[in-house]
Order: C-alpha cells, then structure tokens, then sequence
C-alpha cells in the first residue's frame, strides 16, 4: 500500500470500495450494541464522588487555555477520590440516558460514545495501586485483576516513556468500534479519532483546574497494551492514554 492510501480514512464517505451506496446494520435494523462495556455481578464496585458535590475545578476557562500544555514531570502529591472522580465525569462523564444514547460532558458522532476508560492508579487516596475500568453509567469504578508488574509492563508497552508510570493515574483509553460502526460503517474510523482528541483536550482543560497536569501519548505498542488491560485487540482495543499527576 501507499502511504497516501492511508489518508482515505480521513475523509468522509458513504460508499464501499466499488462505489455502492453503503446500507448501515443500524438501516438493516441489527440490534444496537450496549451503550457500556458489562462487569460481572460480584465484582467489587467503588463508588466515586457525584458532580453534584465537586467542589474542585473552579478556575476560570481562560486561565485553564493558558495554562494547558503537555506535562511530563509529576510531583509526589496524591490526587484526592474527588478529583479523580472530576477527571473521569470531565472525560466521560454522563449527564443524560436514554435507552439507545448517552449525552455525557464531550461530544461524539451520533451520541455512540464507543470508549471505555481503563485506569493504571499509582497514588490515588484511598484506592490500592492496580487497574481499574471507568463505568461511566453508573459513575463508578470497577477494580479489574492486577497484572504484576503493572508498572513494569505500562512502561515497556509505551516505549519507556517513564511519566506514564511516574503519573498519579494514566488513563488509558479503548474504542469498541462496533458501536460507532452500527451507525456509521466505512465512516467510523475517522468519526472516532475525532472523538477521542475531544476526550483527551477535556482531560487536560480538567487537569490544569486541580493544579495537575497531562500529557496525550499515542506512541505505544498496541498488542504489550492491550494485552496488559485485557482486551482482544479487534473488537475493542487501545485508542489513546494519558498520565496525570500534581506539579
Ligand atoms: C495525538 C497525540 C499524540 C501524542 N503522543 C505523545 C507521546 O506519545 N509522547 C509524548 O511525549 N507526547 C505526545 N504528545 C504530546 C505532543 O508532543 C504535544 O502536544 C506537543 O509537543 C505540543 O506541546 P503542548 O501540548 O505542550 O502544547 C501527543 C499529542 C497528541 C495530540
């Protein structure tokens, strides 16, 4: 293939490779997939601070844009379960339900939201370091098994690029692309690299209001990271992370 082949994905489409009009499983009326990622019944659920009783990420919009720049360096300070719970509901939180669609604080094509949020937490008050998983719905966290060497592995699957392990927390985002793709087949993929940059540029407007910092990493090696989070890697997979810590 030719590298101009890949600029395809960037542009909009409705049609297959031969030209034909493309009928969606939505129009073919398949059943839509769940809005969220399931968990079992007896895992252990912690429960996160409500929106209604933040009282952090006061600082103005503007002094936010002009703080915003990628951070590397991370104190020792720990974040407090209020503002992770901000940093989760500012990235993915869910401000409304329906049966078929959620309506959270970022937008996304279609309202199809086809993330799911994994946490590596090093230093968070109250939680043991390990691997979470966000449940947006509930606006609760799931604590997932803990590989070993969590950090040692976080760090190889990223290319050494030591902040993701010297983070307080290192987001790391997953797409299930079917959710996207129900409605928006050859489309999806452009739809959902957008949506994720409006994750991610949230995450760092939400960071700067708690005097910590973030940095995007798309350099990783997909197969080490999707392995250590525990997905298949085809129909759900790494799309994106990021380290937050105090300065
Ligand atoms: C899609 C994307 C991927 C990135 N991946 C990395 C990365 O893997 N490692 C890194 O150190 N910075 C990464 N960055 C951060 C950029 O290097 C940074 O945004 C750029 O240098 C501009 O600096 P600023 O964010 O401080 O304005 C990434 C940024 C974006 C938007």
């Amino acid at each position: 293939m030719d590298i101009k082949d890949f600029r395809e994905v960037m542009k909009s489409t409705l049609f297959d490779e031969v030209g034909e009009t493309i009928i969606t499983d939505q129009q073919k009326k398949l059943p839509q997939p769940p809005l969220e990622k399931g968990y079992h019944e007896d895992e252990k659920l912690i429960s996160l601070i409500s929106p209604d009783n933040f009282t952090c990420g006061n600082i103005s919009l503007i002094d936010a844009l002009k703080n915003r720049k990628s951070r590397r360096v991370f104190s020792e300070k720990q974040l407090t379960l209020e503002e992770l719970s901000f940093l989760l509901w500012s990235t993915q939180g869910v401000k409304r339900a329906t049966k078929n669609a959620t309506f959270r604080t970022v937008p996304s094509g279609g309202a199809r939201h086809p993330f799911e949020t994994y946490l590596a937490i090093f230093n968070v008050e109250g939680l043991e370091s390990g691997l979470y998983r966000y449940l947006a719905l509930e606006h609760k966290l799931v604590k997932l098994h803990v590989p070993s060497n969590l950090k040692e592995h976080l760090l190889e699957a990223c290319y050494d690029q030591n902040f993701v392990v010297s983070s307080a927390v290192t987001f790391i985002w997953t797409a299930i692309p079917y959710r996207t793709e129900w409605r928006y087949n050859v489309a999806s993929a452009r739809i959902m690299l957008m949506d994720v940059g409006h994750v991610c540029e949230n995450l760092y407007l939400a960071s700067e209001s708690i005097n910590a910092g973030t940095c995007a990493v798309g350099a990783y090696e997909q197969n080490k990271i999707d392995e250590l989070i525990g997905v298949d890697g085809e129909d759900e997979f790494t799309i994106y992370l990021a380290p937050v810590g105090k300065y």
